[in-house]
């Protein structure tokens, strides 16, 4: 199947190289094409780059958009019209630098960038924040762990969403594990209980209480 994958720095490059590992085609776009075209020339056949953000979703089934906080609202706002229908995944912490380098939460205590994000999207779209939880390196480095895969902790409120960023997930080489609904995304992100665990299944579901 095929993911476009807007966004090509650090963790996008991470997904993105995970998927088509697995077997995903991919489709990819990023601000100025350079860090996509590099990346797609390290991934190989699997990956092409796209003429833009809109362009990547053209036979795309799912869309991650691997983009900083402050860009993914410019960004939605640009693709709205083609998410109806579609898996929109989205790794994206909402913290930012301040004017001395501190990295700061963009957003009130409680209110969580899976929250925000499902207002921004268009009706008909189907949101599941994942992908968020773990470095880009950790993502790389326990991918396909074996013997025990480790988890991928994932909130989505719908269940056909869940079933398919559960695909992408055991693509990428890990075994996934629903943190609750959209409202319990707060958990998966910076500073929340379920961010940078690298656990196995029996473990993620203690923690998670088999939701
Ligand atoms: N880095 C990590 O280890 C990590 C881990 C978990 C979650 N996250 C979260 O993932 C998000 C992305 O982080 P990152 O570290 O990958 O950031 P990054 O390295 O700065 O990458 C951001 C990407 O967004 C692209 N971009 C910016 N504006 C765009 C636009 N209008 N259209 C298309 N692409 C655009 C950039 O394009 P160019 O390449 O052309 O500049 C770049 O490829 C953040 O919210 C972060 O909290 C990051």
């Amino acid at each position: 199947m095929t993911t476009a994958v807007i966004g090509t720095g650090a963790i996008g490059s991470a997904i993105a190289r995970q998927l088509a590992s697995g077997g995903e085609t991919l489709r990819l776009s990023s601000a100025d094409t350079a860090s996509a075209r590099t990346l797609a020339a390290q991934i190989g056949r699997a990956a092409v780059v796209a003429a833009g953000n809109r362009d990547a979703l053209q036979g795309a089934d799912a869309v991650v958009l691997a983009l900083r906080f402050t860009a993914l609202k410019g960004v939605i706002d640009e693709i709205a019209g083609l998410l109806t229908g579609r898996l929109v995944v989205v790794p994206s912490n909402p913290v930012g630098l301040d004017a001395q380098g501190n990295v700061v939460r963009l957003l009130p205590e409680g209110q969580s960038s899976g929250e925000v994000v499902a207002a921004w999207l268009p009706a008909g779209a189907r949101l599941a924040m994942a992908f968020g939880t773990l470095s880009a390196d950790l993502l790389e480095s326990a991918s396909n762990r074996s013997p025990e895969p480790a988890v991928l902790f994932y909130a989505a409120d719908d269940d056909r969403a869940g079933e398919e960023v559960e695909r992408l997930i055991r693509t990428a080489g890990f075994e996934p594990v629903k943190a609750g609904g959209i409202e319990r995304s707060g958990r998966l992100e910076v500073g929340g209980d379920l961010h940078g665990l690298v656990v196995g299944l029996a473990q993620a579901r203690s923690l998670t209480g088999g939701a």
